[in-house]
C-alpha cells in the first residue's frame, strides 16, 4: 500500500494514455504509491439496496465479496488520492463509475468530519489531496470531469490539479506540455502531504 493511490478507470493496460499520465503524477510526489487498475480487480455492480450506507450493523461494508472492500482500505489508508478514467460517451468508463457506486459505505463508517449534507454520512478522506484525470480522443472530456469533480467535492476531497484533455489515439507521452502539468500536479501533491 502507497502513500498515494491511484485509481485508473482505463483497461487499455498496454498503452493507456490515462495510465501513463497517473505514472507520471504518482512518480512526481516523491512518495510512496500505488496505481490501481480496476480492471485487474472483481468489482461487482452496486445493487442499490443501500444497506452499507443506512444499516449501522454492517458498518458500511458491503454485503458483496468481492475485491471492493480491499480497495476501500487502500483508500482509507492513503494520504492522497488520483483517479483516472478515459472519456466514453461523454462520462467516466463503468469501471470508474460502479467503483464510485459501490464506495458509498465508506461515508457510513463513522470515520472523520460529518458531511456538509445532512444525513450524508461522514467524509474519511476530507482534506486529502486529489487529482483527476480525463483523456478523450477528440472531445466531451469536460463532461467527465464534471463527474469525476461531483465525486471528490461530496467525499471532501481537496483538488489539487487536474489533467482534462483530448489528445486522440496518439501516445500522450509525446506531448511535453501534459506531462509537464501532470508532472506538477504531482510535486504539488508531494509537497502536501506530511
Ligand atoms: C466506448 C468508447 C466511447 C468513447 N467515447 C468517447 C467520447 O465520448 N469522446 C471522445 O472524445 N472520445 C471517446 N472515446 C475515445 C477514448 O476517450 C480515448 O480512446 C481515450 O484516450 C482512451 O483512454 P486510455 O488510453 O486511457 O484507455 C471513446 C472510446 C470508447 C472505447
Amino acid at each position: 500500500m502507497g502513500e498515494v493511490l491511484g485509481i485508473c478507470g482505463s483497461s487499455r493496460k498496454k498503452e493507456s494514455n490515462t495510465a501513463a499520465i497517473m505514472e507520471e503524477i504518482l512518480r512526481a510526489t516523491g512518495k510512496s504509491y500505488e496505481l490501481v487498475w480496476l480492471c485487474d480487480l472483481n468489482i461487482n455492480f452496486c445493487t442499490g439496496c443501500l444497506k452499507c450506507f443506512s444499516d449501522p450493523s454492517v458498518k458500511g461494508v458491503c454485503w458483496q465479496k468481492d475485491d471492493m472492500e480491499g480497495l476501500i482500505q487502500k483508500m482509507l489508508g492513503c494520504k492522497a488520492l488520483v483517479l483516472g478514467s478515459p472519456t466514453m460517451y461523454g462520462n467516466v468508463t463503468g469501471r470508474m463509475k460502479n467503483f464510485f457506486d459501490r464506495s458509498i459505505g465508506i461515508d457510513s463508517r463513522g470515520i472523520g468530519p460529518e458531511k456538509k449534507l445532512e444525513g450524508h454520512g461522514r467524509s474519511p478522506m476530507a482534506g486529502r489531496p486529489a487529482a483527476l484525470i480525463t483523456v478523450a480522443g477528440g472531445g466531451d472530456q469536460e463532461k467527465t470531469a464534471a463527474n469525476m469533480r461531483l465525486y471528490m467535492v461530496y467525499e471532501d476531497l481537496d483538488i489539487v490539479g487536474e489533467i482534462v484533455e483530448a489528445i486522440g489515439m496518439g501516445d500522450v507521452r509525446e506531448n511535453k506540455e501534459i506531462m509537464k502539468k501532470a508532472r506538477k500536479i504531482g510535486e504539488e501533491i508531494g509537497k502536501r502531504i506530511r
